[in-house]
């Protein structure tokens, strides 16, 4: 039985907790035999959340698969094109919904569900939109290409409140960069578990990254 979506989980919980982690790792699982391993080495690295991506036949399959096997983990779905990617995320065990762009289709459906929503967003006119229909977590993609650290800092300052998940072209070089900026509360980033190295079965390589991302991470929030 894939976990249901708690309609009680509110909004703010679960994007508190996403900031909590600093740090969601995006997921491409080809085989979604691999998902209860991908979660254990996250987990052991310090990194208890992802964004399953929509990218692959295996994401609704992985998603379940991961929900049951670790659910002290908070699961997600990414790359969400259309609402039946949703309605498949959510209905796998999915707890929150991120777009690579605003969809305001998407955006409705997830509302009208109580679903937790992260639309990407790239200038302040989908800034806009995202903040007339009352949101306030919103992804900033992609990061790197669209301008990096200095495009959010000036746009973000605009927004004073929303909190944004800055993803694209986010490392273990940059990451602490982003995670300093005020309106940044969580980041996101693939390079923390490699689509090549989940399907290879590499994931002492991922426990690995997700352990020097959240040692980043710490250091950041130490005030180091
Ligand atoms: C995403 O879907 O959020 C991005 O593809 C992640 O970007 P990255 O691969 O540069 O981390």
């Amino acid at each position: 039985m894939p976990a249901e979506h708690d309609p009680g989980e509110s909004t703010r919980t679960v994007f508190d907790r996403l900031g909590d982690v600093g740090l969601v790792p995006v997921v491409t699982i080809d085989d979604a035999e691999h998902a209860t391993s991908l979660g254990a080495a996250l987990l052991a690295g310090g990194l208890p959340c992802a964004e399953i991506t929509f990218r692959t036949a295996a994401a609704a399959a992985s998603i379940e698969t991961l929900a049951e096997a670790h659910p002290e983990m908070l699961i997600g779905a990414g790359t969400v094109l259309t609402v039946e990617h949703a309605e498949a995320a959510l209905a796998a065990g999915s707890r929150f919904i991120v777009t690579p762009g605003f969809d305001v289709t998407i955006v409705d459906w997830c509302l009208a569900h109580g679903v937790p929503v992260a639309p990407g967003v790239m200038t302040p006119t989908e800034i806009n939109l995202a903040v007339r229909k009352g949101l306030g977590f919103l992804k900033f993609f992609p990061a790197e290409a669209a301008g990096g650290a200095r495009a959010l800092t000036a746009i973000g300052a605009a927004y004073p409140d929303i909190e944004f998940m800055p993803t694209g072209g986010i490392d273990g070089d940059n990451l602490a960069t982003y995670l300093r900026l005020p309106m940044v509360s969580a980041c996101g980033g693939s390079w923390v578990a490699p689509r090549t190295s989940i399907a290879r079965g590499d994931f002492a390589e991922i426990e690995r990254r997700a352990a020097a991302a959240a040692d980043i991470v710490r250091v950041v929030r130490a005030g180091a």
